[in-house]
C-alpha cells in the first residue's frame, strides 16, 4: 500500500510555523554532523510521519529537523530508506513528495561512496555530475502517479548544472577539493566485487555508492532540482591491496568528509537558494 505523501506533509507542516523553506537536505550515512548546527531546529522522528521510512542501519538517525541554516530555511533529512534494506518504491517517493507538497523546489542529497576516480581518495568529496543506475530498478515502476509527474520522465541534467555551479564555487572558495564525476548505483548491501568495480569503470562510473539514484527519479518526476554531494568514504573493492570493506570503515572516515560538507553546506546554501 502506498502512503500518501500529503498525510506526511500534513504531519510535518505544523512544525514548520514561521519557516519557508525552499530547500532539503539529505543527510547520508555518517554525515549528520550539520544537523547539530541548525538555529532554531525543530525535530520530529520518521517513525511519527506517516510513510517514512524508519533506517536501521547505524550511522542513520531517521529525523526530520527543520530550521535555519546560515540563515536559509531549510528541512533536513537525517536518514533515507535504502532498497537493499527492503524499502520499496512508496517508502522512496513519500518523504520526496512530502516536501514537494510543502513547497520544497530544490534537494541536495549526500550519500558515502566508494571511489575509483583518479583523484578522488577516501575522506575527499565528489560532485555527481550524472549517474549509471546499475540497480536496473526505479522507483517509478508501475502505474504512474500522474499527480506527481508525467510517465516518462528526462534524467538529462538532471544533477542541476546551476546548483553544481554554486557548489563548485563555493567549494574553490573554501579551499575544498570538489571534482566532478559519475555515480554508479549499486544494489547492496553486500560491497561491489573486484570484478564488478572493473566493469563499472569501464562504463564510466567513478564512484558507486548503495543510495540516492532512486531519490534523484522521484524527485526530477516532480519537478525538483537536485544536486548531490558524495563522501567518499573508501577506495572501491580491488583498488587498493590489503583493504578489507566495511561499514565501520565508511562510518570513521566519513567522519573527515563531514568536517568538509559541514563547512561546505552552509556556505554554499544561501546562492543555493537562489541559484
Ligand atoms: N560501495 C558501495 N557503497 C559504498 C561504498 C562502496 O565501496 N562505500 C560507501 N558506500
Amino acid at each position: 500500500m502506498s502512503a500518501d505523501p500529503k498525510k506526511a506533509a500534513d504531519a510535518i507542516r505544523p512544525l514548520l510555523k514561521g519557516l519557508a523553506p525552499k530547500i532539503a537536505i539529505v543527510l547520508g550515512s555518517g554525515l549528520g554532523g550539520i544537523a547539530e548546527t541548525i538555529a532554531d531546529a525543530r525535530v520530529l522522528p520518521y517513525a511519527e510521519i506517516p510513510g517514512f521510512p524508519v533506517s536501521k542501519v547505524q550511522g542513520h538517525s531517521s529525523r526530520l529537523i527543520a530550521g535555519k541554516i546560515a540563515g536559509v530555511d531549510a528541512i533536513v533529512l537525517q536518514g533515507r530508506a535504502h532498497v537493499y534494506e527492503g524499502a520499496d518504491a512508496s517508502q522512496i517517493k513519500t518523504p520526496i513528495r512530502a516536501l514537494k507538497t510543502l513547497g520544497v523546489e530544490k534537494l541536495l542529497l549526500t550519500n558515502a561512496a566508494g571511489s575509483f576516480h583518479p583523484s578522488s581518495d577516501e575522506g575527499s568529496l565528489l560532485l555527481i555530475e550524472d549517474h549509471i543506475s546499475w540497480a536496473g530498478w526505479s522507483p517509478l515502476q508501475g502505474p504512474n502517479d500522474d499527480e506527481w509527474g508525467p510517465r516518462f520522465v528526462a534524467l538529462t541534467d538532471a544533477y542541476d548544472p546551476k546548483m553544481r555551479a554554486v557548489l563548485k564555487a563555493q567549494a574553490a572558495k573554501l579551499g575544498i577539493a570538489l571534482p566532478e564525476g559519475i555515480y554508479a548505483w549499486y544494489l547492496g548491501p553486500n560491497f561491489e566485487t573486484p570484478a564488478e568495480i572493473r566493469a563499472l569503470r569501464g562504463l564510466g562510473a567513478d564512484i558507486v555508492g548503495m543510495s540516492t539514484v532512486p531519490e534523484v527519479i522521484v524527485a526530477r518526476h516532480c519537478g525538483l532540482r537536485v544536486a548531490t554531494i558524495s563522501a567518499v568514504t573508501n577506495l572501491a573493492a580491488g583498488m587498493r591491496s590489503n583493504q578489507h570493506l566495511s561499514h565501520d570503515h565508511t562510518q570513521s572516515i566519513a567522519k573527515l568528509c563531514a568536517e568538509k560538507l559541514d563547512r561546505l553546506i552552509p556556505a554554499a546554501l544561501p546562492d543555493l537558494v537562489g541559484a
